[in-house]
């Protein structure tokens, strides 16, 4: 898979790659820290382990699923998620994941694995990418809003947080538009 470089807001370097299995710790701790911020994932206690981050990676070898890791100068910072949809009719459209580091938010990574993980998804041959986020996630929002993600629908108090009942806003966008 290929390699995209760009540049944070504070002047560093972001490298977004497609992630090895030397990375699976990474993915891993990075995953648990977010779940672990009970804010903005409808997990509440991450059940993996490492092995299953490195089963993960492996697979993307093979299948159309995706894993891309994002690295600020040489330093993790987050990672994005494709994952083909069950149906046979369906398989035009990926199911798309985010997370970065708290420490490395609102500095351009987000938007660098998301303009990645469309080229990503060209390449694997998705035409369309789907997503959900929390209703009162502003900063999600605002960043798919701004990549040309339309909202298609809004699940009401779906989920059960400890800040309370949040919506869940789907969302999606058109590779080809
Ligand atoms: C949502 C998330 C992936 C965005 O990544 P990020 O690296 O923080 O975002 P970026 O710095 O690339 O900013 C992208 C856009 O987000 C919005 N944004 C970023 N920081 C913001 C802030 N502090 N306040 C409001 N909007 C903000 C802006 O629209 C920004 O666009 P701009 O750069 O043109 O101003 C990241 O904040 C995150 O992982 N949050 C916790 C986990 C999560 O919410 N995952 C997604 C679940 S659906």
């Amino acid at each position: 898979m290929k390699l995209w470089e760009y540049t944070a807001k504070d002047g560093r370097s972001i490298t977004v790659r497609g992630a090895t299995v030397d990375d699976a710790k990474y993915l891993h701790a990075g995953f648990r820290n977010v779940v672990e911020e009970h804010m903005w994932l409808p997990t509440f206690t991450p059940n993996s382990h490492v092995s299953d981050w490195a089963n993960w990676i492996s697979r993307t070898r093979h299948t159309r699923e995706v894993l891309l890791i994002a690295l600020v100068d040489t330093e993790y910072a987050g990672h994005l998620s494709l994952q083909p949809e069950e149906w046979h009719a369906s398989q035009h459209v990926a199911k798309l994941g985010i997370i970065v580091m708290k420490e490395h938010r609102s500095n351009g990574i987000g938007r660098s694995l998301m303009l990645s993980g469309e080229r990503a998804a060209l390449e694997k041959d998705y035409s369309k990418i789907i997503l959900s986020t929390f209703d009162d996630n502003e900063v999600a929002k605002g960043l798919y809003v701004s990549l040309g993600y339309r909202v298609v629908g809004i699940r009401k108090n779906h989920f059960n947080m400890p800040k309370g009942l949040i919506d869940e806003l789907l969302m999606e966008k058109e590779l080809s538009e």
